[in-house]
């Protein structure tokens, strides 16, 4: 993908969100048009409840072509599925169990194995064996929509500085070590050759605190070129959707 990125500003995260929920319409229908099936990765964290739950009312619960979505998410903590943690627990509250979506559509990472790296493999074999039935080879996956945010480092996904999964080459997923994060919980995240093969990506951001990075981010500054979320590149667009509350906001 040669194009830059569309970037789309915003004095709050609501308004952010509300263009976000018009992009993922606006994709969700031109891929069941063109192929009769829309796939979609969510993202995990706070930013993106808003979207979610905006989807999940009029006018975008009653049109987008629910039963022909497919979900899989981008990235999961390895935390139960009652923990607030928990990505898929987060999506299924403020927006899958709002909408027509399949339950076969539906794949959350599995959290309930022990280790992280067999819940990694376990997902990477749930993405191939879904795009075989679509008659779609493993070189050839690609999700039509791949939601992502950004943390206050640069990590998306859970991708993290410095990490070595940012160098894997083969694998769709990889497990993420959690020892050093704050909530101790390990994680299993889509990688870079997978999430690079979105035909569409959407950064959702709430610059409330991250707007100065994403400024560095998008300028393609020197400090911010090797940091995950400078590392991805959507095969076809790449969208920014940026709230950046100005002072007396
Ligand atoms: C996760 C997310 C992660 C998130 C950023 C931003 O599971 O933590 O996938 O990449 O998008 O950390 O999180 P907030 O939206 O909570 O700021």
């Amino acid at each position: 993908m040669n194009s830059p990125p569309l970037i789309y500003t915003f004095s709050d995260i609501k308004a952010a969100s509300l263009k976000a929920a018009g992009i993922v319409l606006e994709k969700s229908l031109v891929s069941v048009r063109d192929k009769g099936f829309f796939t979609l990765v969510l993202a995990g964290g706070n930013t993106p409840k808003l979207l979610y739950q905006l989807l999940a009312s009029a006018p975008f619960v009653d049109k987008i072509p629910w039963p022909q979505t497919h979900v899989f998410w981008g990235d999961e903590r390895m935390a139960p599925r009652d923990h607030p943690d928990n990505n898929a627990t987060m999506a299924f509250l403020n927006l899958l169990q709002a909408v027509p979506v399949p339950t076969s559509n539906i794949f959350p990472i599995p959290t309930g194995e022990k280790k992280a790296g067999q819940a990694a493999r376990l997902y990477e074999k749930t993405i191939i064996d879904f795009f075989e039935l679509q008659s779609i080879p493993t070189n050839a996956i690609h999700f039509d929509l791949m939601l992502l945010g950004m943390g206050a480092d640069g990590h998306t996904a859970s991708l993290f500085p410095g990490s070595a999964t940012l160098k894997e080459k083969r694998h769709l997923t990889a497990a993420v070590d959690g020892s050093v994060m704050a909530s101790g919980l390990d994680r299993v995240t889509m990688t870079l050759p997978l999430i690079n093969r979105s035909s569409t990506i959407l950064f959702l951001v709430d610059g409330a605190r991250k707007a100065h990075l994403a400024d560095s981010v998008l300028g393609s500054t020197q400090t911010t070129k090797q940091l995950p979320v400078s590392l991805v590149h959507a095969a076809e667009e790449m969208i920014w959707c940026v709230s950046r509350p100005t002072e007396n906001s």
